[in-house]
Parts: C-alpha cells; structure tokens; sequence
C-alpha cells in the first residue's frame, strides 16, 4: 500500500492532535503537531523577551531556535524539545496559549516552521495537524481533513485535559482563548485558517473519539 500524506486542519480544541496521534498509531504513521512548532517558537521568544513586532529580533531570535519531537519511552508518547529541553508542558501553559496565535501571524516565523514541517513530511507515512496544512504545507495531501466541533463542546474537552495535567482553569477562560484564536488565526493575513477545497469536512461535536479516529483512517485506506 501507498504511503500518504494525511493533513488534518480545523479550529481550536477540536481534537485534532489527539485524533491526528491515534490515526497515525493505527497506520503506523509519524505524527507532526506543527501547533506545538507554534508554540515552542512562542515560548522560545518569552524566554528570550523578544519583541514580536520588531521583524530583526523575530529573525535573529529564528536562528537560535531548534525543534524537535521525541518518543518518551515510558508513556510512548512524543513530547517536544526546544533547544534540548523538554517543553511539552510549558507549551501547553496558558500564558503560551494567550500569545500563540498573535506570534503565528508572523511572516518570518510561518515561512520558518513550514520549511521545517515540509521537510519532515518529506517521506510521507504522516499525519499532520495545525491550520495550514492542506492549503500551504502540503496543498497536494493525499488526504484532508477539516475538524469543527461547537464552541463549548471543544471548551469542555480542553479544559478536561488541562485538568489532568493538574491545571484548573475556568471554563469561560478556555471559551475566551479558543475564541481569540479562532478569530485571530481565521483573519490573519498570512496563511489564514481555512477549509482546502477538497478538504473532508467532520464535525466531532457529536462523535465519540474512536468513531472520528475511525472514519478517518477508513479516510486514509479509500485513499491509499
Ligand atoms: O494546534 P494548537 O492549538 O496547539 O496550535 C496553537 C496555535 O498555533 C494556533 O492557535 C495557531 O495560532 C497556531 N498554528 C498555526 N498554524 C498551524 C498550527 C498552529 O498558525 N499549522
């Protein structure tokens, strides 16, 4: 069987990355969350106090930045490296949250980690999850993918996560920030968050996790 490319692109808190990690497990695929590329960039400039908005610090502060994803042997899951150091849970604090998607509007910073996941997609046997990922990462994706889920629905589930890593936080906060991001991340001008034409659109509201884990990989072995 042909190995492809599965892009799978939609709002914030949908599912994605959880849905994306368990299809590529079924495939035996390399799952991507070019989201955590976003946010360790982000975290990576807070650390450095990096003024986005001036275009020769973003650059130079480009260059000192290194991403890159490891399987912890005792969970089996991949956790993300920035500079060496495993990130994994600070890029998933809300203080990264609040800031991504403004540091995501960034030209210099797109065209950076774009390169970077094109060329991890490079071999396919991937799936990938983000925002731009059927329309500019890899516009020729064999397989598409566009996730919507109601906006509490996804507000819920976040916050169910959040609480099992031990971070409480109230449900309103999570509305707010999956909100902003949708809107920043819909309207930016730079590779803006959208369905590809030829994108499958599903609506996780009211599925159960395997059955949309399914249906993708059912997806995923039509198109193969
Ligand atoms: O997927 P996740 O919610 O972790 O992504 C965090 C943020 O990174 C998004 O809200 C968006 O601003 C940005 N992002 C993006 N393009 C991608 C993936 C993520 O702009 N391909």
């Amino acid at each position: 069987m042909n190995k492809i490319v599965i892009a799978i692109d939609g709002y914030s808190g949908c599912g994605k990355s959880s849905t994306a990690k368990a299809v590529a497990k079924k495939l035996g695929y390399t799952y991507i969350d070019s989201g955590a590329m976003y946010r360790s960039a982000t975290l990576h400039f807070l650390n450095h106090s990096v003024d986005i908005y001036n275009e020769q610090q973003v650059i130079d502060s480009l260059k000192q930045l290194i991403i890159s994803f490891q399987i912890n042997p005792a969970s089996g899951l991949q956790e993300t490296y920035l500079n060496g150091q495993n990130v994994e849970s600070d890029i998933r604090n809300m203080r990264v949250s609040n800031y991504v998607s403004e540091v995501s509007t960034i030209k210099a910073v797109r065209e950076a980690l774009v390169a970077q996941q094109q060329a991890l997609g490079q071999k396919k046997g991937v799936v990938m999850d983000g925002r731009d990922i059927g329309t500019v990462v890899f516009p020729h994706a064999e397989l598409k993918v566009f996730m919507t889920a109601n906006l509490e629905v996804r507000a819920r589930r976040r916050q169910q996560e959040l609480a099992e890593k031990g971070q409480e936080v109230p449900l309103q906060d999570i509305i707010n920030n999956l909100a902003d991001r949708d809107k920043t991340d819909s309207t930016r001008k730079e590779s803006p968050l959208m369905k590809a034409e030829d994108a499958v659109e599903i609506d996780t509201s009211h599925l159960r996790f395997e059955e949309q884990v399914d249906k993708i990989v059912q997806l995923a072995h039509e198109t193969m």
